[in-house]
């Protein structure tokens, strides 16, 4: 490949919008800019707009459509869940990780500090591996109500959970089940009639729909009242004017990832092989972090990776990959910038002194592209 080439792996941070998801996004900026609520025409359409995505949003999950909550993304749902668990289902205590997503952790935080929640973090293992007898050991603790909040698919190191296991312990012991599932939904199916989870969180950015845009799964007659006050949009749980194209373009996107999931699985599992092998010629001693080198335990979408490098070179490499203009990610892309290092692979307890790069594919890449990266890094080390 060319030199001035930019190559874009960073696919956990976002991901680029599919065109037919830009066309429908058009087509409802261009002609249909009323407000859902007005009950004129123009509000009536946006309204069927907004109905029509939840309705097919339900149906691809399996889910009732007023199961889904549209909210601004990740962040807001995870937020809501929390936040109304611990208000409105009397949780006390909640048991989570220390490698979940900084939306939940430093939430956590908050509830801990200001509403005297009791938080538990499982421990993990040097994979990232949650330890699944001390979560049932903490249910069983006391008999204050529970909620449990653990994420589907690691944004750093790609570890899969078995939300299955995780909702047979919870029902055990009557403790409520969120899950984190931003990196999971639009990349693997879900049936939610089926697996009896309580929450769930998504966002449209990361299967290539657009930024802004996502949504809580709250399970039927889980009684929660709204956290932004204001209309009575979304049933009266969430305030504020409907963003009709977001949530337009939102589903679009899960359309396509929904029809396409099995293809398109099947090709982004042979581009992280290609990706793994040319990595190990390259660098023999490379480390895996998490199970993102093994592609059962992790999503198909993602390796991180400690490179042997000396320090000399470890510092310059983020630096000489953006001038090769390929975009990839040092832990998660929330902490570009911050020098504490990445909070999951310090979890793990596996810290090297080798710099560590997350790269994260999407339908759109190539080998051709995972050529010249090793192209790239095999002219950094060698000069
Ligand atoms: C696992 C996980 N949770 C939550 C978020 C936050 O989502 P959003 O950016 O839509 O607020 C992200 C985004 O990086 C994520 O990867």
């Amino acid at each position: 490949m060319k030199n001035n080439t930019t190559v874009y792996f960073d696919n956990a941070a976002t991901t680029p919008l599919r065109k037919e998801v830009i066309g429908a996004m058009a087509e409802v900026m261009e002609n249909c800019f009323g407000n859902p609520s007005s009950t004129h025409a123009f509000g009536r359409s946006a309204k069927a707009y907004v109905e029509t995505a939840r309705k097919g949003i339900a149906k691809i999950l399996n889910a009732q459509p007023q199961e889904i909550i549209f909210t601004s993304g990740g962040t807001e749902s995870d937020n809501m869940v929390l936040h109304c668990a611990v208000r409105d289902l009397g949780v006390k205590t909640i048991i989570s990780s220390a490698i979940e997503h900084h939306a939940i952790l430093h939430t956590l935080e908050i509830l801990e500090q200001n509403h005297g929640i009791e938080v538990k973090l499982l421990e993990v293992s040097d994979k990232g591996e949650v330890d699944f007898n001390q979560l049932e050991e903490y249910l069983a603790l006391d008999n204050s109500p529970k909620l449990v909040t653990l994420m589907h698919i690691n944004n750093e190191i790609g570890n899969l959970l078995d939300l299955e296991k995780v909702v047979v312990l919870c029902q055990a012991h009557q403790a409520y089940f969120h899950s984190d599932a931003v990196q999971g939904i639009g990349h693997y199916p879900f049936d939610l009639e089926a697996l009896k989870i309580d929450f769930l969180s998504a966002a449209a950015h990361k299967f290539h729909g657009p930024k802004g845009i996502g949504f809580a799964y709250i399970r039927k007659n889980r009684k929660l009242m709204p956290l932004i006050h204001g209309g009575t949009q979304e049933r009266g749980l969430r305030a504020g004017t409907e963003s009709v194209h977001n949530i337009v373009g939102m589903f679009k996107a899960l359309e396509i990832a929904n029809d396409l999931w099995a293809k398109e699985k099947a090709q982004l599992l042979e581009l992280k092989k290609y990706f793994l092998q040319k990595l190990k010629t390259l660098f023999p001693d490379a480390i895996t972090n998490g199970f993102s080198g093994d592609l059962k335990r992790s999503t198909y979408t993602l390796v991180n990776v400690a490179l042997p490098l000396p320090e000399s070179k470890a510092a310059m490499l983020d630096f000489h990959l953006d001038l090769k203009g390929i975009a990839c990610s040092k832990g998660s892309a929330c902490q570009s910038g911050s020098t504490s290092g990445s909070h999951v692979l310090n979890a793990l307890g596996t810290a090297t002194q080798w710099p560590s790069l997350r790269f994260s594919f999407s339908i759109f890449n190539t080998k051709a592209e995972i050529d010249y990266l090793m192209q790239v890094l095999e002219e950094f080390v060698t000069t």
